[in-house]
């Protein structure tokens, strides 16, 4: 399969800071990749400049090179991947432009040219899918920001974009629904052929799956298979927190030699007991 996505020695800089320092990697059409690191590090920078919309993020200097299925979007901007990639915000507040729920999601794909019975059945599809099909007729000024996260993801899905890029797309919906969301992702993905980004920090919603997990702390400090990943480096030092059973198996590796009964139970109280 090929590239959907090539980031070349790409510099993101705010009056000579490098924000984002010479990073690189491919993404084959039809990965899961998540995107973690410290708070800071650069992840909504890094999605933004490779979804072309560097350009409304003032201040900014790009140098390198962001291929988009073989277009440079820092070259060519954001129209010309308009339709193949969809981007959900860290802030839904910067993505509402409409009165009502309904035109929100439906607003784009007007834009697309689909016709009135379509555009219909994706906004039904897609706020059903987000557990937020009974919200169709509210105000968006009346949503809480859990609703509104819901209803911008509801609304990128409905364009049924090829490439999503997700920049922590639970962070102010209900934890409960949290695991429920990413399994929907999940479905999606397979069922659509999506090649998907994703900024997450609590991975435990996404390792079952993702093909890729990129650390991202201003440089690129690992990129590659999740599991591979998890057991080189401590993503802890990058302040991200282990996954219960990560640290779990890691603490069992550590012993390599065979364990008794007494240091499994410690090594689960060291997981599950120090934690809380
Ligand atoms: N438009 C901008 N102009 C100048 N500096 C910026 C701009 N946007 C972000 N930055 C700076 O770039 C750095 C990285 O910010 P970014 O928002 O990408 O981090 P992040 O990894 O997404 O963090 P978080 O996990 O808190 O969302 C920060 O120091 C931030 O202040
Ligand atoms: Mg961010």
């Amino acid at each position: 399969m090929g590239y959907c996505i090539e980031v070349e020695d790409l510099v993101v800089e705010s009056e000579g800071q490098r924000i984002i320092d010479n990073v690189s990697f491919k993404v084959e059409c039809g990965e899961y990749v998540v995107v973690t690191g410290p708070s800071g590090g650069g992840k909504s920078v890094l999605l933004r400049t490779i979804s072309g919309g560097v350009g409304y993020l003032t201040g900014l200097r790009t140098k390198g090179r962001v291929y988009i299925n073989g277009v440079n979007v820092l070259e060519e901007g954001v129209k010309s991947i308009a339709g193949t990639v969809g981007v959900v915000l860290q802030n839904p507040v910067n993505q509402v432009f409409n009165l009502t729920v309904e035109e929100e999601v439906a607003f784009p794909l007007e834009n697309m040219g689909l016709d009135p019975s379509t555009i219909g059945e994706r906004v039904e599809w897609a706020l059903s899918l987000l557990g937020v099909g009974g919200l169709r007729k509210k105000l968006v000024s009346e949503l809480s920001m859990g609703q509104l996260q819901r209803v911008v993801v509801a609304s990128i899905i409905a364009m049924k974009p090829k490439i999503m890029f997700l920049d922590e797309p639970c962070s102010h919906i209900d934890p409960a629904f949290k695991k429920e969301f990413y399994a929907t992702l999940r479905d999606l993905w397979k069922a659509l052929g999506l090649t998907i980004i994703v900024v997450e920090h609590e991975l435990s919603h996404v390792l079952g799956y993702a093909t890729k997990m990129l650390l991202l702390n201003r440089r690129l400090v690992a990129y590659g298979d999740p599991v591979e990943l998890l057991s080189k480096v401590n993503i802890e030092e990058y302040g991200v927190k282990e996954p219960p059973h990560v640290k779990y198996c890691r603490l069992l590796k550590s012993k390599l030699r065979p364990i008794s009964e007494n240091e499994v139970v410690e090594c689960l109280k060291e997981v599950f007991c120090r934690d809380s």
